[in-house]
């Protein structure tokens, strides 16, 4: 049993303030087009090839200090994915040793991440269902409707996603991405923990999210998971950082 923890009002006060300035940041419409890129088979034991290949498809801007100089042509340019290579490649490779078949990612932002995450495990196994979700439009995923993938525009917080959840039953993976502050990530956590086989945290490790290192301190501490880490850096930060919480027995 995962312990509650209440959003105080303060704390909801804050959110409020925190979705207003969301609402300003329009998300951006990735280059589809790169997915051509992708071979048909990817080797997952090959995690050079495959952080290249993460790189080839393109990075987010948003917050390029956070890149090393190596990776700043990569930014602004594709699919705009919003992570690591040197992280998400060994987070996808464990990902696909592990078999992930449905797949639940709270905030996506562009869409880059998961669309890159959907086309990439579906390398390794058919992914039946995807959920991309956020409370703001995601012109990509408008575009991007392969069968199985839909997007729920809806806060994570409401009873609406409670809902929906609900509905959808068992998951193999949840990565939560959102808002980034403890109170939200482990009502997220608590929200998702009793569908997903796994559930990822973005941004274990980094330096100006404690919130999020804070409610995989208290995961880890969980009964009944194994957890993973890909935290791997580049010459700055620490920044971002994957953390994966595997049911035991799963
Ligand atoms: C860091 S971005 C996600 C990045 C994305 N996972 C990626 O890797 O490209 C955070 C996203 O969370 C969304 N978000 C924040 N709070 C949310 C909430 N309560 N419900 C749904 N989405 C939320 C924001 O709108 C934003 O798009």
């Amino acid at each position: 049993m995962v312990p509650r923890m209440p959003i105080l009002e303060h704390q909801f006060l804050a959110q409020q303030r925190s979705w207003r300035l969301l609402s300003q940041l329009r998300a951006r419409e990735p280059d589809l087009s790169v997915l051509a890129r992708l071979p048909d088979t990817i080797d997952f034991a090959d995690l050079a090839a495959l952080e290249s290949l993460l790189i080839d498809l393109g990075l987010n801007d948003e917050g390029s200090d956070e890149f090393p100089a190596s990776l700043q042509p990569a930014l602004g340019r594709g699919l705009l994915v919003w992570q690591y290579p040197n992280q998400f490649a060994p987070y996808l490779s464990a990902l696909a040793e592990l078999g992930v078949h449905s797949y639940l990612e709270l905030g996506v932002r562009h869409g880059g991440s998961f669309i890159a995450t959907v086309e990439i495990l579906r390398r390794a196994a058919p992914i039946a269902r995807a959920i991309a979700v956020d409370v703001l439009p995601c012109p990509a995923l408008d575009r991007y409707t392969p069968e199985g993938v839909t997007f729920w525009q809806v806060s994570t917080l409401t009873p609406r996603f409670h809902e929906q959840l609900h509905a959808l039953g068992a998951i193999d993976l949840a990565m939560i991405d959102t808002h980034h502050e403890a109170e939200q990530c482990w009502a997220e956590f608590q929200r998702v923990a009793p569908i997903a086989r796994m559930v990822a945290l973005h941004d274990i490790a980094n330096i100006g999210c404690p919130g999020v290192g804070e409610i995989w301190r208290r995961i880890r501490q969980l009964p009944g998971y194994r957890c993973l880490e890909f935290t791997a850096q580049y010459d700055r930060g620490p920044f971002m950082g994957i953390g994966l919480a595997i049911r035991s027995g799963a």
